[in-house]
Order: structure tokens, then sequence, then C-alpha cells
């Protein structure tokens, strides 16, 4: 579902490149569990956001679902993004003021649901990550292993085929951190795809396929049994 083809990323910051991804092939199937490791700076987030369809490469293909995302116009990419795809981050990003089911509305008002539907998904996706007694909750009334759980439900509601999770666990305690894991190997099974960036050799023995990035190349690629 995922392909990779030389995948080359180059910023430039003034008179600066960086190459933070070479030459990158990668075949990522339907209902993977991948671990990316690699220490800081070797080009996880970096590839996260480029499957993610948030940045683009400077050179190579990427396919997702059969389609060329190198080739579409930026509108058509914004749709594959909202529709598809389910990012969850280190830092929740969630909004402050609105609460725990006005967030995972969200996504659905960009994809044009009506609001009764909107609200019913959203309390259905609170309720798959045991949120169902907190969603009248602002993000500041959670605990941060609770804001996690509200940005997962978030990024489920469009029933995308992938989520996309960079560094989930980093601002968490190891508890909620292993409460959250469990969360996405519930998904997981359940046939959604994920792509989740970790620090922890311990997940990442943990998933079904553990990716090792370093400067900005795949250097280990295995499959867990
Ligand atoms: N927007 C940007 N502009 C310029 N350089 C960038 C940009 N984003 C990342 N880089 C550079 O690209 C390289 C890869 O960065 P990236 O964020 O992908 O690393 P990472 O593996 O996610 O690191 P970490 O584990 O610290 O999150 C780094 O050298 C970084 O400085
Ligand atoms: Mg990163």
């Amino acid at each position: 579902m995922i392909i990779l083809e030389n995948i080359n990323k180059i910023y430039k910051t003034g008179d600066i490149e960086v190459h933070a991804l070479k030459n990158i092939n990668l075949h990522i199937k339907m209902k993977e569990f991948t671990a990316i490791i690699g220490s800081s700076g070797s080009g996880k987030s970096t590839m996260m956001n480029i499957l993610g369809c948030l940045d683009t490469a400077t050179s190579g293909k990427y396919l997702l679902n059969g389609l060329d995302i190198s080739q579409i116009k930026e509108d058509k990419i914004a749709e594959v993004r909202n529709k598809q795809i389910g990012f969850v981050f280190q830092s929740f990003n969630l909004l402050p003021k609105l609460t725990a089911v006005q967030n995972v509305e969200l996504p659905m008002m960009y994809a044009g649901i009506h609001a009764h539907e909107r609200h019913e998904r959203a309390k259905k996706a609170l309720e798959r990550v045991g949120l169902e007694d907190r969603i009248h909750h602002r993000p500041n009334e959670l605990s941060g292993g609770q804001r996690q759980r509200v940005a997962i439900a978030r990024s489920l509601v469009n029933n995308p085929a992938i989520i996309l999770a960079d560094e989930p666990t980093g601002n968490l305690d190891s508890k909620s951190e292993k409460e959250i894991i469990e969360i996405f190997k519930e998904l997981n099974k359940e046939g959604v795809t994920i792509v989740m960036v970790t620090h922890e050799p311990e997940i990442a023995a943990n998933c079904k396929r553990a990716i090792t990035f370093k400067d900005g190349e795949i250097i280990s690629d295995k499959i867990n049994y």
C-alpha cells in the first residue's frame, strides 16, 4: 500500500543543504505494524512527513494505495491526507479551548460530515480508546496519556487506512506509554496499518517490523516473530 522508490529529501536553509533522506526504498503492506527507530537527526520525522503528505520529497516516487503522490495536485493531496491518513504527534496537538469530543469532531468537519453524525462518531472513537467518561473535558483537564488517547481517537474518525505516529509516547510516563501501545496494537488487530517512530528499543522489538534509520538511510529492516 505504501511504496517509496529512491526518495531523497534535501532541506535548503540559506547556503546550508541537509540531505535528510538518501535514496529510500521501502514497501509497507496493509495491516503491518512498523516501528521506525534511529538516533536524533537520522531522518525519521522527515520520512513520516512525506508518508503523511505533509511534505514532499525532493526526488523519487511515492505511491499510496496505487496513487502517485509525487504527481498529484495540492488540493487532491489535502483530500488524500484527510481521508486516508491519521496522525498522532508527540505533543498531542489538541486545540485547548475545545473539549475532547469537539477535538475528535474536527477532521470530520473538514470532511463535510453532518453535526449529528460527527458527534456520534466522535463519541464512538472516544469509547474505542476508553475515554467515554471524559468526552466533555478540555485538554488541560486530562492527563498526558488521556490527551494522547483523544489524539488517537481524532486520528481514527475518518477511518484512515494508515495511522502515522511520530514518537506518540515521547511525553508520557511508562504506564501511559504501555496503555497507548496497547491501543495501537488493538487497532492494528482490527486492521489499521500503523507506522510509529519510537526511541524505545523495547517497543520496537514488540512491533511486527522494525526499520532503523541512520544519517538519512535505512540500515536495517527486521521482521519480528
Ligand atoms: N524543516 C527543516 N529545515 C531544514 N533542515 C531540517 C528541517 N527538518 C529537519 N531538518 C534536518 O534534517 C535532518 C533530519 O531531521 P528529522 O527531523 O527527520 O530527524 P529525526 O530522526 O526525526 O530526529 P529526532 O529523533 O530528533 O526527532 C536533521 O539534520 C535536521 O536538522
Ligand atoms: Mg523526529
